[in-house]
């Protein structure tokens, strides 16, 4: 078993050296954060994310699984140092790499004996030989170092599972000897390994990511022209899906993508396609219609309502999708400033992110509306003139179409997941909206 360090304790670092450690290599992940690492410490995930928790508090209590602010000791004598730092988006779509940067450095100042330093952070495509040659030119001992693009493709929510199971493990190497440590770090897990370049691995990841980016506009798109023309968009995903070509997933209609991962991801491989004198028409098309889909629901409550002012608006999900309390680039945050600057009185309820969205808005006046957080969807609902749901959370999804003619003052929903059938709505009273499907009435 190999002698592991992990470069941050975000989604991507933290779950590899927790799943690393369950497949038996002794694993120190490193954080610049003292809470933070005292919070592992004591088994708790700074992330709200299935199975985490158990599996930290396992592995920790084996002694395969340590935590530290000291870099200098986890470094130092590693077989792999893994980096899943941050690459954040900038205003240009670009990713910003001074986190991976300030590792690389600290890599070239540390280690003691040969290691191979692998990329899990999404990258640009060149990035890796970039940190290879920073990190060749500060290294301070005699000793090789060698770089490997090895992308991630956990979701949110399910991170855990997508990494113990995952449907490829992707190896970006320019050496035998970096393969081989790769491919006998990755033994364990016993899943299908694809070895191509580094260039193509750092592509491969991109290439996933908008690809099913693309899709999901894709269907928000023809979902729209649903709308228009009479057909369900259900009905249409369900005919297509039996096409194993299209597959069955990711066709769901809604009110667009969010999370950190595909507003960043298509931003940066248009940005990079821009860079080299290309213009990337596809994934262009796949962020303008994102970005309008977002307020799609917001745009069709502004036609049928005179003004939201002195309305009591219920928002049912405030995270980008369940199982998340990550509020990244999701369709509430787009859809509450306009909803509080039209006046809208917001009962937002969710049962994970009401914490982190009270950073952004805290509760009481807000411009022109206000936003209490509340502990229920019944409180939500109570006496509301308009519902809007954002997320498809499970206690969301288990509300009875009577519960909403029962509770609203005026049972108006806007429903941005397609959660309930058309007709059941309407037979329960409800004044019903969703995404490119027929309006009853
Ligand atoms: C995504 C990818 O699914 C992972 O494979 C990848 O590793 C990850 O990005 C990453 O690059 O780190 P994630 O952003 O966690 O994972 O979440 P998804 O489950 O993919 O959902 C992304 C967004 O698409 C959500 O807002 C979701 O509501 C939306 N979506 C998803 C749809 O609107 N329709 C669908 O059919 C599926």
């Amino acid at each position: 078993m190999n002698k592991i360090a992990v470069a941050g304790t975000g989604y991507v670092g933290l779950v590899a050296g927790v799943c690393f450690a369950e497949v038996g290599h002794q694993v120190t992940c490193v954080d610049i954060d003292e809470n933070k690492v005292r919070l592992m410490e004591s088994g708790v995930s700074p992330i709200y994310e299935a199975d985490l928790e158990e599996l930290m508090q396992k592995n920790y209590a084996a002694g395969r699984l340590h935590y530290t602010t000291d870099y200098k000791s986890a470094y130092k004598d590693a077989d792999a140092i893994f980096i899943g730092v941050g690459t954040p988006e900038q205003p240009d779509g670009s990713a910003n790499l001074s986190y991976i940067a300030t590792v690389a450095r600290q890599i070239a100042e540390t280690v003691e004996k040969d290691c191979l330093v692998v990329v899990k952070s999404t990258v640009p495509v060149g990035t890796n030989d970039k940190v290879e040659k920073f990190i060749k030119d500060f290294l301070v001992n005699d000793v090789k170092v060698e770089v490997a693009s090895n992308p991630e493709f956990l979701a949110q929510g399910s991170a855990v599972h997508d990494t113990l199971h995952a449907a490829r493990i992707i190896i970006g190497t320019e050496s035998k000897w970096a393969e081989e440590m790769l491919r006998k770090i990755y033994e364990p897990f016993n899943l299908p390994i694809v070895s191509v370049s580094r260039r193509s691995a750092e592509m491969i990841k991109y290439a996933s990511n908008d690809f099913l980016a693309l899709k999901i506009s894709y269907m928000n798109d023809i979902a729209n022209l649903c709308e228009l023309v009479g057909a369900d968009i259900q009905d249409v995903a369900k005919g297509m899906s039996y096409d194993e070509r299209i597959g069955a997933k990711f066709l769901n209609a809604g009110i667009g993508y969010g999370g950190s991962c595909f507003p960043k991801d298509t931003k940066a491989l248009e940005y990079l396609a821009r860079q080299h004198g290309y213009e990337l028409r596809t994934i262009k098309a796949a962020i303008d219609v994102n970005k309008d889909q977002k307020t799609m629901l917001y745009k069709k409550a502004c036609r049928r309502l005179i003004t939201f002012s002195g309305l009591k608006v219920a928002i049912l999900g405030l995270t980008f999708k369940p199982g998340t309390d990550d509020l990244r680039e999701a369709p509430s945050l787009e859809n509450i400033p306009l909803l509080l600057d039209a006046g809208a009185d917001i009962y937002a309820y969710d049962p994970v992110g009401i914490e982190n969205f009270k950073k952004k808005y805290s509760e009481g006046k807000n411009g022109q509306g206000s936003i209490k957080y509340v502990e229920s969807v019944e409180e939500a609902l109570k006496d509301a003139n308009v519902c809007f749901i954002f997320t498809e959370w499970g206690e969301i999804k288990a509300v009875k179409p009577e519960q909403y003619k029962k509770l609203m003052r005026t049972a108006l929903v806007y429903d941005g997941r397609n959660i309930y059938d058309v007709e059941a709505m309407f037979k329960a009273g409800v004044e019903y909206y969703s995404i490119g499907r027929p309006y009853m009435k």
